[in-house]
């Protein structure tokens, strides 16, 4: 599929075919690799956080060294753990040879403390932000956002989790022992080379940016995670540079959605599949209590052709139209008897999200994500290559020294986004929103959250509304940038200030 194809065809078109593609080739290890769970940090003890930004070396798959990029770690960073009403006190130390920002996703905090790509470290240098979490219960996630090469220090393993904690979400009835029955799960594909090197480059990405050929959760292929057999929340975060990923179980089972990228949902919607953009995260509850092992599919929705219709609700139809052997699961879950089981059943109400009246929404802006072919006639071919496209949000390409907007604080917005060319996660900083419309469509049940994603394409306006509470300078604006790296990367993105 490529990127021209509409999602709302994906949806709701006809024929359905699978991509030979989407049947991995069978891993030649015989043990599988256990679910590398990342240490966590309390950040609420007062002391410190220290973040330090360097090189490593990694395993994927056992027995193969891959040299890679890490935080306290060869690869990816520690679960950083903060509550609403508190204070964060990050110290990062840049041990690279190169510069490196590390933005905050998800998290409603000032400019100055966002860690866009203004507030680069260079070689050495540290930057030790503090940031007070006014905020609902959810998990974010930091990363590189460095100028221009946040894809590739992205793909090398800049990126962590962080999990906000609150007394609404402490008072339900929720699995929360982390790395028993609360699992952190970080999705992305990596290509590797013959020598087992990441292999990445931004000049060769595709127009749809760059996919990895095999998927990595918490930096393992394959992985097993021997969990307690009751329920189980997952904190899913497509971490990907550029894929979208249809997320399900082997077996089709039903799971609760609890969680969009800001917070709780007001109830658990029941889903057997859903669509992860990258960025995206969500928390999920999935019952082992009968014993058997969950496969986690994490199907490339690019390889999916033209599906067919409520295919996103139907993974079992999905996978008996190819008439293949089933993909092998990116992740199996394996029930544990002898471990203490959280059963308890799910709360019906989870959270109170207050929605603004029509008469409170102060304006609308539009947004506009372009793909052009540029003039300069040494480059690719547009349609094998993206390095000779424009990629611009209203007519411009990122420049860090123009601010594209200007917010009034505490004000809520409606903003609109559609794209000329196919879809794109857009994402923006220092805020969560509602979605109101999804590709022209009222917004599903399952993302009628808090957001700070969400997916548009060409043939409509995906709109939301939106307030910033807290100030950004033009010496710290925040951003807003389509999420395949590569885009953003190329210039997709746009810069603002909330005052
Ligand atoms: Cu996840 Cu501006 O980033
Ligand atoms: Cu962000
Ligand atoms: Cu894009």
């Amino acid at each position: 599929m490529s990127i021209a194809l509409s999602r709302r065809q994906f949806v709701a078109g006809g024929v359905a075919s699978l991509g030979a593609g989407l049947i991995r080739p069978a891993w030649s290890q015989s043990t599988p690799a256990a679910l590398p769970i990342p240490s966590i940090i309390d950040g609420t003890s007062g002391e410190p956080v220290e973040l330090r930004i360097r090189t490593g070396t990694w395993s994927f798959r056992p027995g193969v060294r891959t040299p890679t990029l890490g935080i306290n770690q060869d690869y990816l960073g520690p679960t950083i753990r903060t509550r609403r009403n508190s204070e964060l006190n990050l110290r990062y130390e840049n041990t690279l040879s190169e510069g490196v920002a590390i933005h905050g996703h998800g998290l409603h905090v000032p400019g100055e403390v966002d860690g866009g790509p203004q507030l680069e470290m260079a070689p050495g240098e540290r930057w030790q932000p503090t940031l007070s979490i006014a905020q609902p219960a959810a998990t974010c996630w930091y990363h590189s956002h460095t100028h221009g090469k946040t894809g590739q220090q992205v793909y090398r393993g800049l990126a962590g989790m962080i999990i906000i904690d609150d007394g609404n979400a402490d008072s339900l009835e929720l699995p929360r022992r982390y790395g028993v029955d609360d699992l952190p799960i970080i999705i992305q594909d990596r290509t590797f080379d013959a020598r087992g090197r990441l292999v990445y480059s931004l000049t060769d990405a595709g127009e749809d940016g760059w996919f990895g050929e095999t998927v990595v959760i918490n930096g393992a292929v394959g992985p097993v995670a021997k969990v307690p057999a009751g329920k189980v929340r997952l904190r899913l975060l497509n971490g990907a540079n550029a894929r979208f990923y249809i997320v399900g179980f082997a077996d089709n089972r039903t799971f609760h959605k609890i969680a969009t990228d800001g917070g709780l949902l007001e109830s658990p919607v029941p889903v057997t599949a859903m669509e992860m953009a990258p960025g995206e995260r969500c928390e999920v509850v999935v019952d082992l209590s009968d014993g058997r092992p969950a496969g986690l599919l994490t199907l490339f929705e690019d390889e999916v052709d033209e599906a067919e219709e409520g295919i996103v609700n139907n993974l079992t139809k999905l996978l008996d139209i190819s008439g293949a052997p089933p993909p092998r699961p990116s992740l199996t879950l394996i029930a544990d008897r002898g471990l203490k089981a959280h059963t308890a059943p799910l709360p019906a109400m989870l959270a109170t999200i207050d929605r603004p009246n029509e008469n409170e929404i102060a304006r609308t802006r539009d947004f506009m994500l372009t793909m052009e072919d540029g003039d300069d006639s040494g480059g690719q071919d547009a349609h094998t290559g993206h390095a000779a496209m424009d990629m611009m949000i209203n007519g411009a390409v990122m420049d860090m020294n123009v601010i594209n907007e200007r917010v009034k604080r505490g004000r809520w917005e409606r903003w609109r986004v559609r794209s000329n060319l196919g879809a794109h996660p857009f994402h923006v900083h220092g805020c969560s929103f509602l979605i109101e419309q999804m590709e022209g469509a009222a917004a599903p049940p399952d993302q009628r959250g808090w957001k700070d994603m969400v997916v548009l394409d060409d043939d409509d306006w995906s709109e939301f509304v939106v307030r910033f509470d807290h100030p950004a300078t033009d010496q710290h604006p925040y951003m807003y940038h389509c999420h395949i790296l590569e885009h953003e990367d190329r210039g997709m993105m746009g810069q603002f200030t909330v005052s």
